[in-house]
């Protein structure tokens, strides 16, 4: 990565804005249900405080659209933080404004203080001019560690590093893009790309870029039943996107072309409704019956993915293999995620649903590593920039 990084600058008493994503979920009582995103900021926080930053934290929680919402403010996490820390992080009410400014002001060398939710204001989204301006007031050092939401070109994200001295990246940021970096340009073979999730179109632009670097492509989920679809076998209710069977044919023949191989499921997990308490059976994907609804891969299936991953040396996973979030429907990506946690091969997990699934299969700790972004990680598989990085002040520059 071309870009300066946080070891790159003196942070001694300087202030420095590091922008985080802290968009953890919460419960209905407003508990963070899942703090790993905070708690893989935390080597640039320590470093920056060991370095006597007087460190401002800001991030985005939900989609407030603007306007100040309770149900979105970061206070939780300013609570969970400290615990995190353990040490005081101070919590900032606003963003911007004549209270913020006396707040940072006052933080002494290592001081931590927490801003409230950025999304309160519309600038944040619409990149405003004016609200960068105000975010970057005062400001010596601009960090972006937030992985998670560098896909999105927001003012604290990218239109604020027009207005301060020097823009870095953080250790997680850091991290995250030469794993990337290095999976779509020389991963060590075979190179095994698996790829889930409900549609063929949201994964589209991954496809298009993976197909020419892989050695395999293990497809499954919803999005299975496209090419189910498009390879002419029936699939009742399952998800199908018509306007994506031509696209599922050319993949299936570029493919076939490039000697790639192309793994579908064999079998799968039929309901007669999307329910956890619906009849279900496992039928050949020859057999799905008329009206039942196809929502995981079958055991046959996953001893079929099993051997196709033996001897990989790279995986890169992205999407769950059918409705994980219900429990009839979580057998075939809690076994994907053992058979890949069992691999002898660098495996790289996509953010978002694929996180939480080896989360939940209990694999997280086997895998190599595990995306904190889940659209910023589909974006770097698409062989797009991102915004985040790419506002940030060249190494040579
Ligand atoms: C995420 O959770 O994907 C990031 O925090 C970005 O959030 P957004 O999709 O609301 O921009």
């Amino acid at each position: 990565m071309n870009k300066m990084t946080i070891e790159d600058v003196e942070l001694k008493g300087k202030r420095v804005f590091m922008r985080v994503d802290f968009n953890v979920p919460m419960d209905d009582d407003g508990n963070i249900s899942d703090d790993r995103r905070m708690r893989a900021t935390l080597p640039s926080i320590n470093y920056a405080i060991d370095h006597g930053a007087r460190l401002v934290l800001a991030s985005h929680l939900g989609r407030p659209k603007g306007e100040v919402n309770p149900k979105y403010s970061l206070a939780p996490v300013g609570k969970r933080l400290g615990r995190l820390l353990n040490r005081e992080v101070r919590f900032c009410p606003d963003c911007i404004g004549a209270q913020t400014r006396s707040m940072v002001d006052s933080l002494g060398d290592g001081g931590v203080l927490l801003m409230e939710n950025l999304r309160f204001y519309s600038g944040e989204e619409a990149n405003d001019e004016a609200f960068s301006r105000e975010l970057a007031e005062g400001i010596d050092v601009y960090v972006n560690n937030a992985f998670g939401t560098a896909h999105r070109a927001h003012a604290s994200t990218f239109g604020i590093t027009r207005f301060v001295p020097v823009s870095v990246a953080g250790f997680l940021m850091k991290r995250e893009i030469e794993y990337f970096e290095k999976v779509t340009t020389a991963p060590a073979r075979p190179f095994v790309a698996i790829l889930g999730g409900s549609k063929v179109s949201g994964k589209l632009g991954v496809i298009q870029n993976l197909i020419d670097r892989v050695d395999k492509i293990i497809i499954g989920g919803g999005m299975m039943f496209t090419f189910l679809k498009a390879m002419r076998h029936e699939v009742g209710q399952s998800l199908v996107e018509g306007e994506m069977i031509q696209f599922a044919l050319d993949m299936l023949k570029r493919a076939r072309e490039k000697a790639v191989r192309f793994y579908l499921p064999v079998d799968v997990v039929v309901a007669d409704r999307i329910d956890a308490g619906a009849n279900t059976k496992i039928v050949t994907v020859q057999e799905i019956p008329e009206g039942w609804f196809g929502l995981d891969i079958g055991p046959a299936s996953s001893k079929l993915f099993e051997l196709a991953l033996q001897g990989a040396k790279t995986i890169v996973w992205n999407g769950p293999m059918g409705m994980y979030e219900l429990d009839p429907f979580s057998r075939g990506t809690t076994a994907l995620a053992h058979t890949v946690a069992g691999c002898y091969a660098t495996t790289i997990i996509g953010g978002g649903d694929t996180a939480d699934a080896v989360n939940r299969a209990g694999e997280a700790d086997n895998m190599t590593f595990i995306s904190t972004g889940g659209g910023a990680s589909l974006k770097l598989l698409e062989g797009k920039n991102l915004p985040g990085i790419e506002g940030l002040t060249d190494k040579h520059g």
